[in-house]
């Protein structure tokens, strides 16, 4: 089977969350099952694109309103992600520092859309799968079926990922004829609410639709930024995957990222290591168990509650724990957490910012991980976190709930906390305050979180049947 995959980011091209991170592992692993898998993303400027060399694939052009296009589609020369990346150039549009957040991010996006289509429909043969993931591509198989120059691509099996429903790509009617011209009567399927809605429109038009956690989709035909309705309605097309994790990029016997490595039989030695390390790095105390945050600093993640979840830990239970932030987002939570760093120096600190590096170093060296998301549709840090030994404490959401089993459950491991609110948080930070003193209880649970199994194969190989179920209608 020949897939291809069309996506704003891949790891390690182009990284801002977990979407670069699936679009870069997934189809490494298709790949692996027999498959061909190819990832097409618009070319930001990235360190990856200037460290590498890159051969011209395919030069062409497109009117988008009023205003012509030329784009150029090029192709990483010796497949180094072990499956072929091309990258999408567009004149004045894309070749960009950042990947998403200008204020022409709508013509950015719909400008690649139209350069895929386009490359797409110049290919000599046939992909067996067209996979495009969250709304930044949601447009493509409305494009594939309806738009006049294209429909030749029809038959072409699409598959939507949605990884966030949050964000859907709202774009004006005033904005319409940038989509190349389509059959009127059915201008219907682009829009949701009175707006050109590229997510609604990818979940009306695609063959088939999945979401990263069998939770995660059912929670959207309840709580979908206005798309609940649409998710029920289009619930037989739809289905969760929970992602898996790349096992080679995050294994803590080989990090090169990491002071020590380690594996489950020398885990308690190479954690202590790097925790020593990790501790000396920020000023903490390498003895009392250590807390950790990474992620995005933003209202889906809960981590506006952060900074008061951590006062009133340290009030209520005194200096008996560490806490170590890395993230960025939010200016206002930025600030927060900037601001304890002093008052709180010894026991807690915060880096914001963006650093691979040091996430690595923090899932190796920490004792438990905080992610009280709001809204997770998976998350891949508790994964990671399991993998390194250290235990997440996760709120029962979407892709957390699908991955975590509470300690006290039959077979548990983690901790879980039902509301996304400070009590709540604070009172799991107290459990686990009380776990950490109980040493032969870490040492088991330790053993049992890094001998989980979250690897991409098996969802790798769900996917396959996935498209398969369609070739097969
Ligand atoms: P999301 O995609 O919603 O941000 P995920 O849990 O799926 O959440 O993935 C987040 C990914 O981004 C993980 O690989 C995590 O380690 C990484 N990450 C997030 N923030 C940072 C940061 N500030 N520095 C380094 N890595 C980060
Ligand atoms: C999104 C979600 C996150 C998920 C990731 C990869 O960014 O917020 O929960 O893990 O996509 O699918």
């Amino acid at each position: 089977m020949e897939i291809l995959h069309v996506s704003a980011e891949c790891y390690p091209y182009a990284k801002v969350g977990g979407l670069a991170d699936v679009v870069g592992t997934l189809p490494k692993y298709q790949q692996q099952l027999g498959h061909i898998a190819k990832v097409v993303v618009p070319m930001h400027r990235t360190k990856f694109l200037y460290e590498n060399e890159w051969n011209v694939e395919h030069k062409g052009g497109f009117m988008m309103g009023d205003a012509h296009f030329e784009y150029t589609i090029i192709k990483e020369k010796t497949n180094k992600l072990d499956f072929d990346l091309y990258c999408v150039d567009i004149y004045g549009l894309l070749d960009r520092e950042n990947v998403y957040s200008y204020d022409d991010d709508t013509e950015r996006f719909t400008a690649f859309q139209i350069a895929v289509v386009d490359w797409l429909s110049h290919w000599e043969h046939r992909p067996d799968a067209v996979h495009v993931h969250d709304h930044h591509t949601g447009l493509i198989p409305f494009m594939m079926r309806n738009c006049y120059d294209y429909r030749h691509l029809a038959a072409v099996p699409t598959i939507l990922t949605i990884h966030n429903a949050q964000y859907q790509g709202w774009m004006s009617w005033d904005n319409s004829n940038y989509i190349p011209a389509w059959d009127s009567w059915q201008g219907g399927l682009l829009e949701w609410n009175n707006t050109i809605n590229p997510l609604a429109c990818a979940v009306k038009c695609a063959d088939r639709v999945t979401t990263v956690s069998p939770s995660y989709m059912e929670e959207l035909t309840q709580k979908a930024n206005g798309l609940e309705g649409l998710f029920r309605m289009e619930r037989a097309k739809s289905s969760g995957i929970l992602n898996g994790i790349d096992t080679v990029v995050w294994n803590p016997e080989t990090d090169t990222y990491i002071l020590d490595n380690f594996s489950i039989k020398d885990a308690a030695h190479g954690k202590k290591l790097n925790k020593k390390k990790l501790c000396k790095d920020f000023k903490l105390d390498d003895k009392l168990p250590l807390f950790i945050y990474i992620g995005r600093l933003v209202g889906e993640k809960a981590a506006d509650l952060l900074p008061q979840a951590i006062t009133d830990s340290i009030s209520q239970l005194g200096k008996r724990m560490n806490f170590l932030i890395l993230g960025s987002g939010d200016k206002r939570v930025e600030d927060h957490l900037t601001y304890l760093n002093e008052g709180y120096a010894g026991f807690y600190n915060s880096k914001i910012g963006y650093n691979e590096k040091l996430s690595h170093q923090m899932y190796a060296g920490a004792d438990f991980l905080l992610m009280p998301s709001r809204v997770e549709p998976c998350g891949l840090n508790q994964m990671y976190a399991l993998r390194y030994g250290t235990i997440p404490i996760v709120r029962s959401t979407g892709g957390l709930k699908d991955t975590v089993i509470d300690f006290g459950e039959q077979d548990g491991f983690g901790i879980r906390f039902n509301h996304a609110s400070v009590w709540d948080i604070t009172y799991s930070i107290h459990r686990a305050v009380e776990l950490y003193d109980d040493k032969e209880k870490m040492t088991e649970l330790r053993t049992q979180i890094m001998e989980i199994d979250n690897s991409w194969e098996k969802s790798a190989a769900k996917y396959i049947d996935l498209y398969n179920s369609i070739q097969l209608k």
